[in-house]
């Protein structure tokens, strides 16, 4: 073990002294990590299309230096593949940045790479709070779950829901998803009548469900990966809950913008709380959306792809505050603050924590000229993430 690990760092390092003189040229080469294959594949397909989007309508270089995104498939079920695949990034390929990570487990086993190799990393997808503590060379533009449940939670409680009911995926940010929403519901006079926790893989939704349904709450509390929504929504409306009067809310992952319109009628009325729909109004969200789909054969952005064309963003507006450098703690140090006004709405990526604070919508499923859409009607402005301690 003790050999493995020495090997692996002379290796690393072997690899930095080697990068240094890459990363003098002129291409800032960017290794970016996401399941394009797999459960997760959606995820992947989404940020992918974004920072290709994002590279198209802001031109291939930055500060003068080339651009250059060199794309690894992780599968998105094995961290000890994330990992090594970022370390094959910097060692092999001389990246000078990492970006991409699915899930928290993926983000969480690369961080030490990222901290001991000095590599800025963008996390622009996962979505645990602890995550930016792991490395303090991590950055992100995509959310936490804490953030979404906590303003779920505080709606819920003023919105005559009495008894909650929480479903949520068996992992890192299920599990921060019902903690957030239990400690703003539960103070509020809410009462929580069951908790049930689904496997990640292959879940069949079915069984828990009907344990819902018997606890006769108000609503059930729901937190699913992105692009496991769909197959939920079926069984929910297939084992008569809806029927029974029990509402749906959540945060935003279970309405994902890239499969929901497939839902169909059982999707309509759900409720969550997300820093990301398609539907947003603004002027910059409606070119993104044009854009993105005009882009991807009709595909409609959905809220990781945000994460992903923010992550993006971040990397061109610091190399420009950097002079295109890339050393690793004064380039962390430059996206620190930095604030700028995303699809999703207004962003800032908070100097202390390395996390984004942003908006948090309130929205409700509704046909809108014949599609399905998350369509706002509140906010929480700039949201810090809850879940810092
Ligand atoms: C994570 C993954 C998801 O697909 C999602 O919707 C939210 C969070 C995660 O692993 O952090």
């Amino acid at each position: 073990m003790r050999m493995t690990r020495y090997a692996t760092l002379a290796t690393l390092a072997a690899g930095l002294a080697l990068g240094a003189g890459a990363r003098a040229q002129d291409t800032v080469k960017i290794g970016l990590i996401l399941p394009m294959t797999g459960p997760f594949a959606s995820t992947g397909k989404q940020v992918e299309a974004a920072v290709r989007l994002y590279i198209a309508r802001n031109g291939g270089t930055a500060a003068g230096k080339k651009i250059e995104v060199i794309l690894k498939d992780d599968t998105g079920v094995q961290p000890e593949t994330t990992k090594r695949l970022a370390q094959e990034l910097i060692v092999q390929d001389k990246v000078a940045i990492l970006a991409g990570f699915g899930l928290t487990p993926l983000a969480r086993a690369t961080a030490p790479v990222a901290t001991e190799a000095k590599v800025p990393m963008i996390v622009m997808a996962a979505g645990t709070s602890i995550i930016t503590n792991d490395s303090p060379f991590i950055l992100r533009t995509s959310f936490t779950l804490a953030q979404s449940a906590s303003v779920i939670a505080a709606w819920a409680a003023k919105s005559n829901i009495k008894k909650v009911f929480t479903i949520v995926s068996d992992f890192a940010p299920g599990i921060d998803g019902e903690n957030s929403f239990k400690s703003g519901f539960a103070p509020s006079g809410g009462t929580i009548v069951g908790e049930l926790r689904t496997p990640l893989q292959n879940p069949d939704f079915a069984p828990f469900l009907q344990r819902a349904k018997d606890a006769a709450p108000d609503a059930v509390f729901v937190f699913l990966p992105s692009g496991q929504g769909a197959a939920f929504m079926k069984q929910f409306a297939e084992r008569g809950l809806a029927g029974a009067g029990i509402k749906l809310i959540g945060p935003g992952d279970v309405t994902d913008d890239d499969i929901l319109n497939g839902m169909g009628q059982p999707a309509i009325g759900t409720i969550t709380a997300h820093f990301y729909s398609a539907a947003h109004d603004s002027k910059e969200n409606k070119a993104y959306v044009e854009a993105f789909e005009k882009a991807n054969a009709g595909m409609r952005p959905n809220f990781m792809s945000v994460g992903g064309y923010d992550g993006m963003h971040l990397i061109y507006e610091t190399l420009k505050k950097t002079g295109g450098k890339v050393d690793g703690m004064a380039f962390v140090d430059a996206a620190k603050g930095m604030t700028w006004t995303s699809p999703r709405g207004p962003v800032k990526i908070e100097p202390d924590t390395r996390d984004i604070t942003q908006n948090i919508y309130i929205r409700k499923v509704e046909n809108v000229g014949g599609k399905l859409y998350n369509v706002e009607f509140d906010k929480v402005e700039m949201v810090k993430d809850p879940g810092k301690k």
